[in-house]
């Protein structure tokens, strides 16, 4: 698949099946996240692949995201604010940035495996330090669920490039 049909085929995933993710497969989307650029190449980030039913229910224990818990698998994407590049100039810490690039690998490599992600930032962050028993300097930032598909909903729309670009 080229990357530009990547990109097009790529959607948030809301419904998976039942079916298990090989590790193999889990393990290809990882090295993705392990491949990606940083700021001075610091790598802020530690992933935890969660395939445990009961910690993926506690993560996740509302009845409106129990979709997420129900995939196979589920990632999370933890920034190490203190191991990130700092601008000198305003002070900016771009742990974020660097995982949220990491992040993107890891859905664009799950795509390319043919399996299922959806990007959650809408979490407990406090509960996630809890069920994943976080050291202080970890904080989850992302999650994904990861798993076949159960639903292939269509391209949600986007603004026009002349909204989004500007040539000077
Ligand atoms: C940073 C970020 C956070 C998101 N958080 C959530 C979330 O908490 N729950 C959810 O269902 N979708 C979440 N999404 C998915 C977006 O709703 C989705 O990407 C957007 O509607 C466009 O749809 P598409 O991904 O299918 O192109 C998030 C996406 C991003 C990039």
């Amino acid at each position: 698949m080229s990357f530009y049909d990547l990109i097009e085929r790529r959607r948030s995933v809301r419904r998976y099946q039942e079916t298990s993710v090989s590790e193999e497969s889990v393990r290809r989307v990882a090295e993705a996240a392990r491949l990606a650029p940083s700021a001075c190449n610091n790598q802020p980030w530690h992933l935890f692949v969660v395939r445990d039913p009961e910690t993926r229910r506690a993560l996740f224990p509302g009845a409106g995201q129990a979709w997420i818990a129900a995939a196979p698998v589920v990632l999370v994407m933890c920034s190490r604010p203190s191991e990130a590049w700092v601008r000198r100039y305003d002070g900016k810490n771009h742990a974020d940035i660097d995982v949220a690039i990491a992040m993107e690998h890891v859905v664009l490599a799950a795509t390319e495996e043919g399996l299922g992600t959806c990007w959650i930032c809408a979490f407990d962050p406090q509960l996630f330090r809890d069920v994943l028993k976080l050291p202080a300097d970890l904080e989850p930032v992302a999650a994904t669920p990861l798993g076949v598909p159960d639903e292939a909903p269509p391209a949600r729309p986007r603004k026009d490039l002349e909204e989004l670009v500007t040539w000077l």
